[in-house]
C-alpha cells in the first residue's frame, strides 16, 4: 500500500495533551516501505519529518510545519522460546500497555512494573521509558532503527543505545534514527521487582504474599491510576520535569531547611530529588491558570483542563522552574520534547 498523506490535519486528537495544533501534513506509516515513502515525499517537498508516537511525551507550542508521521505499524512475535527465556519483538506502533498485557497474559515476566505508561513500543526507547524501579534498558533486548542520514537499516544492541535516565542515543540524536522494531529479553521465571515506593504494601493489603507478574501489574495499574491523570480524560503528558540531580552538599543544605526533603543518593555520590516534591512544597499542586494546570495530585504532572495551548502550558513550566530555581537552587529539567 502507498502511503496516504493528508494536508492540515489537527494533531489534537494524536497528543496526550490534546493542545491544538495544525500538522502541515500528515501519514500514517505501517511498514517499513511507508516509513520510506514518508521519507521519500518530505525531501521531494523540503518539509521536514516529524515523528509520532503516542504523542504521549510532547508539547506542541504551535503549528507543525513538517510532514508529521505518525507510526502505525502492528505485531508482536516470539523470536526465540528455550522454554525459560524467551526474546519477544514488536513493532514500533504497538501500544506500549496493551503489548505490557499481551505478555503478561503468556505468563512471561518483565514488563510488569511499566505497565500503563502510555505511548507506544517505538517511542519507549527515545526517553529510556520507567517506572516502580524499571527502565527500558533492564528488559531491552535490541532494536532495528532506519538511519534518515544514510537510509539503511541499522541494529543496536543493548551497549549502543547509551540509556540512562529518561534518555538514550535516540533521544539525543533527536531527527536521525527511526525506531522499526524492538526486542524484549522476557522470561518465564525472573524475580519481580518489589521494592520500589508502595508496590509491596499495595500487594499486602490485597492479601498477596506471593505475587505473580499479574498481579504485580495490576497492583501498580490501581497505584499509577489513583495518582496520575488519564489522558483520555485530561491532557497530561506524565511527568512535565525530570527528577533532578543535585550534588550531596546541596541537598545536605536543604534538608536542614526542610527535614521532610524526598531524596534518593546515587552511587555516583549525587542525590536525586524528588521534582513532585519541590513543586508541591512551593505551593503549585492544584494550581490553575485559564485551562493550564498542576495537577492536584501529582504536582509533577502538568494539565491541559480543555482549551491551554501549548504556550501557555510552556509558560507555566517556565514560572514553576524560575520558582523552584529561586526557592531550592535546584534546575528543572522539562522531560518531554517541546516542539
Ligand atoms: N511527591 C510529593 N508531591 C507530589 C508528587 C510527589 O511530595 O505532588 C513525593 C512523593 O510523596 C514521593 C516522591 O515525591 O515521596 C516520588 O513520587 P512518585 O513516587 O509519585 O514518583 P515521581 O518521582 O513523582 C517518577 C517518574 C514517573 C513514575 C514514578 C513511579 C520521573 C520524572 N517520573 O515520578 O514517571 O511513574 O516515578 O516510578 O522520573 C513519567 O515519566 O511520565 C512518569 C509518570
Amino acid at each position: 500500500m502507498s502511503l496516504q498523506v493528508r494536508h492540515n490535519v489537527s494533531l489534537k486528537a494524536y497528543n496526550s495533551f490534546a493542545v491544538q495544533a495544525q500538522a502541515r501534513q500528515f501519514a500514517e506509516a505501517s511498514s517499513d516501505e511507508q516509513v520510506r515513502q514518508a521519507l521519500a515525499h518530505a525531501a521531494e517537498q523540503k518539509l521536514p519529518l516529524l515523528l509520532l508516537g503516542g504523542g504521549s511525551n510532547l508539547l506542541l507550542t504551535g503549528d507543525v510545519e513538517a510532514l508529521v508521521l505518525r507510526m502505525a505499524s502492528r505485531g508482536i512475535r516470539v523470536l526465540e522460546d528455550d522454554g525459560e527465556r524467551l526474546l519477544v519483538e514488536a513493532e514500533a506502533g504497538e501500544p506500549w500497555h496493551p503489548f505490557v498485557q499481551w505478555t503478561l497474559q503468556r505468563g512471561l515476566v518483565g514488563l510488569e512494573n511499566l505497565s500503563l505508561i502510555p505511548g507506544t513500543v517505538g517511542a519507549a526507547p527515545m526517553q529510556n521509558i520507567g517506572a516502580y524501579g524499571v527502565e527500558l534498558k533492564d528488559v531491552f533486548a535490541g532494536l532495528t532503527a532506519l538511519d534518515r542520514h544514510t537510509g539503511e537499516l541499522r541494529e543496536f544492541g543493548l551497549g549502543d543505545c547509551a540509556f540512562a535516565y529518561r534518555d538514550s542515543l535516540f533521544k539525543r540524536e533527536a531527527g536521525r534514527w527511526v525506531i522499526l522494531r524492538v526486542r524484549f529479553a522476557l522470561s518465564r521465571s525472573a524475580p519481580l521487582h518489589l521494592d520500589y515506593g508502595p508496590v509491596r504494601q499495595r500487594l499486602r493489603e490485597q492479601g498477596i504474599e506471593a505475587p505473580s507478574a499479574l498481579d504485580v501489574s495490576q497492583a501498580i495499574c490501581a497505584i499509577r491510576s489513583e495518582k496520575l491523570p488519564d489522558p483520555a480524560v485530561l491532557g497530561n503528558a506524565g511527568s512535565f520535569f525530570k527528577n533532578p540531580l543535585v550534588s550531596a552538599d546541596l541537598a545536605q543544605r536543604l534538608r536542614v531547611q526542610h527535614a521532610d526533603l524526598v531524596a534518593y543518593p546515587q552511587a555516583d555520590g549525587s542525590v536525586k530529588l524528588a521534582a513532585g516534591w519541590l513543586i508541591e512544597r512551593a505551593g503549585w499542586k492544584g494550581f490553575r491558570e485559564g485551562d493550564a494546570g498542576v495537577h492536584r495530585l501529582q504536582a509533577l504532572v502538568l494539565v491541559n483542563y480543555g482549551q491551554a495551548s501549548g504556550q501557555q502550558l510552556l509558560e507555566l513550566a517556565r514560572r514553576i522552574q524560575a520558582d523552584i530555581a529561586g526557592r531550592f537552587a535546584v534546575r528543572l529539567e522539562i522531560e518531554p520534547n517541546v516542539l
